[in-house]
């Protein structure tokens, strides 16, 4: 049936996965029991490079965000601040020169349609102070789900802030909507898997790594509009938050991002039918 496979092969490359040995025509499923649609899948430790998989799937920042409040400096983000390093992809916030702006490092999806998925990171965590690293959906300031590290707090290496936006009610903090996690045990610095899954009801945020688990659910302020994501190293000064800015290079080191999503592209009717083309094959698990 030369009009399914076709159909097939226009969904894969509109979702754009590769279509590669492995068949994912049905999906993916999540070792929640989850099914989604589609996948970008970024292994930086790929033999072809880091930048290579950025510029398959991801756009890097180049904007100035200028900033006020008790923020000490801007944010200027610059493409060489994004770059191989390590055998995987380096994120950094340039040592401050004092000119008033930060170089920092951001890529975002070239998508925007994300609606709901499973996102995972490998990475260790920017070590030296002042910068805050953040793994996210965002398409506006009160529809983003973030994970942070904040690399000037003394346990660094095991706390994390999961928020989903808006974190602040009437200028404070919502504990319903802002949880920071200390994982005992737990070394950020190594390598471990740092996921989200974006449910219709609830955000539920976990670690895997340096021998421990953690799980956190937040059913506040769960996004309902369809998203990009986002990685970056950033700092502005501000004493509140990111404190600093570094006053030596600090990077973000990250080995792969894995993203398993549906989106406000791919219908569940025409996922249904590429499925059912390939042969109702059992889902990818992931
Ligand atoms: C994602 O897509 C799958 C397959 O169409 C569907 O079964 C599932 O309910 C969707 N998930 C959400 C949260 O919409």
């Amino acid at each position: 049936m030369p009009s399914l496979a076709l159909s097939v092969l226009v969904a894969l490359v509109v979702s754009g996965l590769q279509v590669s040995a492995q068949n994912c025509a049905c999906g993916y499923k999540d070792s929640s029991g989850h099914v989604w649609r589609e996948a970008i899948v970024s292994t930086f430790t790929q033999s072809s490079g880091a930048l290579a998989a950025v510029n398959q799937d991801w756009i890097v920042a180049t904007d100035f965000e200028g900033q006020d409040g008790t923020a000490t400096a801007n944010i200027q983000y610059v493409s060489a601040n994004v770059f191989q390093y390590q055998d995987a992809l380096g994120l950094k916030a340039s040592a401050y020169t004092g000119g008033g702006s930060v170089d920092c490092a951001e890529i975002f999806t070239k998508r925007s349609d994300i609606l709901y998925g499973s996102f995972r990171m490998r990475a260790q965590v920017p070590s030296v102070p002042g910068v805050v690293f953040g793994f996210f959906t965002y398409i506006s300031d009160t529809q983003e789900q973030d994970i942070e590290f904040l690399s000037s707090d003394a346990d660094y290496y095991q706390r994390l802030y999961y928020t989903n936006q808006p974190g602040l009610i009437n200028g404070d903090t919502d504990p319903n909507a802002a949880k920071e996690v200390v994982v005992p045990g737990a070394d950020f610095t190594t390598f471990g898997v740092h996921r989200f899954d974006w449910l219709p009801s609830q955000t539920v945020y976990s670690y895997d790594g340096s021998g421990v688990t953690s799980q956190t659910v937040i059913t506040k302020n769960v996004p309902t509009t369809p998203s990009e994501f986002v990685l970056n190293v950033w700092s502005n000064g501000d004493p509140q938050f990111s404190r600093g800015p570094p006053t030596a290079d600090s990077i973000a080191t990250v080995q792969s991002v894995n993203l398993y999503f549906n989106s406000t592209s791919v219908s569940a009717a025409s996922f249904n039918s590429a499925c059912s083309a390939a042969g109702n094959i059992a889902p990818c698990s992931v």
